[in-house]
C-alpha cells in the first residue's frame, strides 16, 4: 500500500466503507464512551465551536485505524487516544497556575485512574507527551508517535472547520455506543 492510499484509507469519513472500523473501534473503547463521566466532555469547548467529546473521538478513532494499519498495540494506544484530553473543565473559564497545555495532560492522567483504568506505563506516557513539542517530552512509544500527530491533523481540522466531514462516522459511533451499552 502506498503512503498516498495509506493516508486516504485512514481520514476516509464515508460511513458504509467504515462500518468494520466502527464495530471495531466501539469494542475497544465502548464502556469508556458509554461512560457518564466521559458523556461530561459533550459540554466543554475545545478548539472553538468542537467539544472536546467530538475531539477526543475523532483522535481516538484515527488513532485505532492507524495502530491497527502499522501492526501497534491497538488497544492501548486506542484507549490511551480516547483519554488524552480526559480533563474535565472548560479550559476557557476555569485557570490554574500552569499554562492550559501542560497542565491538562496531567489532569487526564489522573481522571483517567479515577474513573477508569490503572493505566499502563505507555499509556501514561502517551498522554503526557500528546502535546509535544510544545514541552520537552517526546513520547516514548510508536503510539505515542502516533497519538501526538494524530491529535495534531485533528485540531487543524478543527481549527479550519473542516472536522465537520467526521461527522457521519462521529454520530454512528454513538449510535452504535448506545445500541451495544457497555460494549467491553
Ligand atoms: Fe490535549
Ligand atoms: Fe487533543
Amino acid at each position: 500500500m502506498s503512503v498516498k492510499d495509506f493516508l486516504e484509507d485512514v481520514i476516509d469519513c464515508n460511513v458504509e466503507n467504515e462500518k468494520e472500523w466502527i464495530e471495531g473501534y466501539c469494542s475497544v473503547v465502548g464502556d469508556i464512551l458509554n461512560h457518564p463521566k466521559y458523556e461530561l466532555l459533550r459540554g466543554f469547548n475545545h478548539h472553538k465551536i468542537i467539544s472536546c467529546h467530538f475531539h477526543s473521538v475523532y483522535v481516538s478513532f484515527l488513532t485505532y485505524k492507524i495502530s491497527t494499519l502499522l501492526g501497534c498495540d491497538v488497544i492501548e494506544a486506542t484507549r490511551a487516544a480516547a483519554l488524552h484530553d480526559f480533563y474535565l473543565y472548560d479550559w476557557h473559564i476555569t485557570k490554574h497556575d500552569e499554562f492550559h497545555a501542560w497542565y491538562h495532560p496531567k489532569m487526564a492522567v489522573i481522571n483517567s485512574q479515577v474513573y477508569f483504568e490503572q493505566l499502563s506505563k505507555k499509556q501514561t506516557d502517551m498522554i503526557l507527551s500528546h502535546m509535544w513539542p510544545l514541552h520537552l517530552m517526546p513520547p516514548k512509544s510508536r503510539e505515542g508517535m502516533i497519538l501526538t500527530m494524530v491529535d495534531k491533523y485533528c485540531t487543524s481540522m478543527d481549527m479550519f472547520r473542516q472536522s465537520k466531514r467526521f461527522l457521519p462516522v462521529y454520530h454512528e459511533i454513538d449510535k452504535e455506543v448506545k445500541k451495544h451499552g457497555n460494549i467491553k
